[in-house]
C-alpha cells in the first residue's frame, strides 16, 4: 500500500470514528427532543415549552449502563444523581434521560417527588416488565380496582385482628430461627434473616412452612427482581427471560395452593374459616359492593406480588438494624430495656399487639433502620398526559423515575445523615422529606405489616442475644438490594440473662 493511501485510510479512520461516536451519543437525545419540539409546535403554537435538562444516552441502552455502573461497580448511587446535579445544575430537581429502554424524566427533590406522587390523574403507576408483577396486582391497575383490593389489603394488615394473628404466626418461626443461629455461633446474617423472614411472610401469607420448595421460590423471587431491573430484552439468557420463567414457577406454587383450598372445601375436607387467618384466604373470600369476588388470577397475582413486596424489603431493614445496633451499643442496651420491660411480669416472652404502642425506642430503630437502608431507592410512575411543573413538560407517555432515597441521606434535611441516631425521629422531619413508603395514593399498603415484623424480630434480638460484626469495614452493595458486600458475617451468641 502506497503512503498516501496509508494516510487518506488513517486520516478516514481518525477523522471518522470519533464523529460515528458523536452521532451515536447524540442521536437519541436529538431524536426525543426533535419529536417533543414537534409535538409541541403542533398543539402548542406560540407557549414556550421544554424538556427538562439532561441527556439521553445511547439508542436504546440510554443511560441504562450509567446507572447500573453508580449502583453496581462504583457503588455510590447517589452519584448518578449528583452528577446531573453538577452538570445542569440543582434547578427544580428534574433530568431528562432514557432508562430501561425508555425515555424517562427523572425527579430528585423532595417538592418535585411530592408533586409526582400525589398527581394520581397525571401520573399512573408504571413498572417497567409489568407482566413480572402479575397485571392485575396492586402494583399494576388503577383507578376503582386499584381503590377495591388496596382497601382489603390495607385493612387486612392494620385491622386489629389480622395484626394479632399476624404477630401470632411470626413469633415461633423467628423465636426458632434465633436459637438456632446462637446454635450456630457465626452466622452470614444477611443469609439468615432473609430466610426467616421468608419462611415468617410465607407462614402470614400462606400458610406454608419451611421446605425444600420454599427455598427454590426464594431464588425465584430473587430472579423476577433481577427480570423487573433489567433492559426489557426477551431473549434466553437474558435477565427478563430468566425472572419471566421464575414468575410462571412462582405462580404455578401459588394456584396449587388455591386450588387446594378450593378444592378442600368443596368436598368438605375443610371449612372456608380453617383458612381464615392468612391473607391469601382473605383475598379469595373479599367481596366488593356488589358482592363480587376476585377471580382466581386476580388472588395469584396480588399474593405473587404482595409476599415480594414484602420480604425482599423486611429483611433489608432487620439486617441494616442488626448491623447498626451492633455497632452502636449504647443504642442497643437502650432497646434492650425497653423489651425488657415490655416483657417484665410476664409469663412468655412473646409479644402482644398491646405492647406496641409501649414501644417508643424500638419504633424509632425500626424507622432509623428504615432510612439509612434506603430501601426503595426509586419509583416508578408514567406521564398520562403533557404535565408542566417549574417551567418544564413532563411529555406524555415518559416514564418518571422518582429518586426517593437521595432526600434521606441529605444534610439539608436530615443532620449527621449518615450516623445511626433513633433519637432524630424524637422530632418530625422537615415537611416531605419522608418519603420512605413513598407517598400519595400508591403509598405503602404493607408499612405497618414491615413495622410489625421488624419490631417483633428485634424485640426477639435484643432480648436473648448479643452478636458482633466480624467484618465491620466491609463495603455495601447495592443491587438488588443494599446489603454489606460479604452479608455481614456475626458471631451470634445467647445472652447470659435469655429465657429465649
Ligand atoms: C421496610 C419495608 C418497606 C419499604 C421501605 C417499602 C416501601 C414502599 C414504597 C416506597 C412504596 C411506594 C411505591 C410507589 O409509589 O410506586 C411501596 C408500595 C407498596 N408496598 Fe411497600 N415497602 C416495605 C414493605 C412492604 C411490605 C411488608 C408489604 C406487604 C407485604 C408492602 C407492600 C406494598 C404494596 C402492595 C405497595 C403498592 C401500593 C399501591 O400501589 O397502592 N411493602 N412500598
Amino acid at each position: 500500500m502506497q503512503v498516501g493511501d496509508l494516510a487518506w485510510w488513517l486520516g478516514l479512520l481518525l477523522g471518522a470514528v470519533p464523529l460515528a461516536a458523536l452521532a451515536v451519543w447524540r442521536c437519541n437525545d436529538a431524536w426525543y427532543c426533535a419529536a417533543f419540539a414537534l409535538r409541541q409546535r403542533r398543539w402548542r403554537r406560540g407557549r414556550h415549552v421544554r424538556l427538562p435538562p439532561g441527556h439521553m444516552g445511547i439508542p436504546f441502552f440510554g443511560e441504562t449502563a450509567a446507572l447500573s455502573w453508580y449502583f453496581k461497580v462504583a457503588r455510590r448511587p447517589d452519584g448518578f444523581i449528583e452528577a446531573r446535579k453538577k452538570r445542569y445544575g440543582e434547578g427544580v430537581g428534574m433530568y431528562r434521560s432514557h432508562l430501561f429502554g425508555r425515555p424517562t424524566i427523572i425527579v430528585c427533590d423532595p417538592a418535585a417527588n411530592k408533586f409526582v406522587l400525589q398527581s394520581h390523574d397525571n401520573f399512573w403507576l408504571r413498572w417497567p416488565a409489568r407482566d413480572l408483577l402479575g397485571l392485575s396486582s396492586m402494583f399494576n391497575v388503577e383507578g376503582s380496582m386499584h381503590r377495591r383490593i388496596r382497601g382489603y389489603v390495607v385493612a387486612t394488615f392494620s385491622k386489629p385482628r389480622s395484626r394479632r394473628n399476624i404477630a401470632r404466626m411470626a413469633q415461633p418461626c423467628v423465636v426458632e430461627a434465633l436459637r438456632s443461629w446462637a446454635d450456630k455461633g457465626t452466622i452470614i446474617a444477611a443469609k439468615e434473616i432473609r430466610k426467616v423472614m421468608f419462611e415468617s411472610t410465607l407462614e402470614i401469607f400462606i400458610s406454608m412452612k419451611a421446605s425444600p420448595l420454599t427455598e427454590k421460590m426464594d431464588k425465584w423471587f430473587v430472579g423476577v427482581l433481577g427480570g423487573l431491573t433489567a433492559l426489557p430484552l426477551d431473549l434466553p439468557g437474558t435477565a427478563l427471560n430468566h425472572g419471566r420463567k421464575c414468575r410462571r414457577r412462582l405462580h404455578a406454587v401459588f394456584e396449587k395452593e388455591l386450588q387446594k383450598r378450593k378444592n378442600n372445601v368443596k368436598w368438605g375436607l375443610a371449612a372456608e374459616e380453617d383458612y381464615d387467618d392468612d391473607l391469601m384466604s382473605g383475598l379469595m373470600e373479599m367481596e366488593d359492593e356488589q358482592g363480587e369476588k376476585l377471580s382466581d388470577e386476580e388472588v395469584l397475582d396480588n399474593i405473587v406480588s404482595l409476599v415480594f413486596g414484602g420480604y425482599e424489603s423486611i429483611s433489608s431493614a432487620v439486617l441494616w438494624a442488626a448491623y447498626h445496633l451492633a455497632k452502636s451499643p449504647v443504642i442497643l442496651a437502650k432497646l434492650r430495656n425497653e423489651n425488657a420491660a415490655v416483657s417484665e411480669g410476664k409469663s412468655s416472652n412473646f409479644l402482644t399487639l398491646d405492647d406496641i404502642p409501649k414501644m417508643k425506642y424500638t419504633a424509632k430503630v425500626v424507622e432509623e433502620a428504615i432510612r439509612l437502608a434506603n430501601i426503595a431507592p426509586m419509583v416508578h410512575r408514567v406521564a398520562y398526559r403533557d404535565v408542566e411543573y417549574g417551567g418544564y413538560t413532563i411529555p406524555q407517555g415518559w416514564q418518571v423515575v422518582v429518586w426517593l432515597r437521595a432526600m434521606h441521606i441529605d444534610a439539608k434535611y436530615y443532620q449527621d445523615p449518615l450516623i445511626f441516631n433513633p433519637d432524630r425521629w424524637n422530632e418530625p422531619p422537615m415537611a416531605g422529606t419522608n418519603q420512605l413508603f413513598g407517598a400519595g395514593n400508591r403509598t405503602c399498603a404493607g408499612n405497618m405489616l414491615a413495622r410489625l415484623q421488624i419490631t417483633i424480630m428485634l424485640h426477639h434480638l435484643s432480648l436473648g442475644y448479643e452478636w458482633e460484626l466480624l467484618n465491620p469495614d466491609a463495603g455495601v452493595k447495592y443491587i438488588p438490594q443494599p446489603m454489606p458486600v460479604d452479608g455481614a458475617p456475626m458471631a451470634f451468641h445467647r445472652l447470659s440473662t435469655s429465657t429465649q
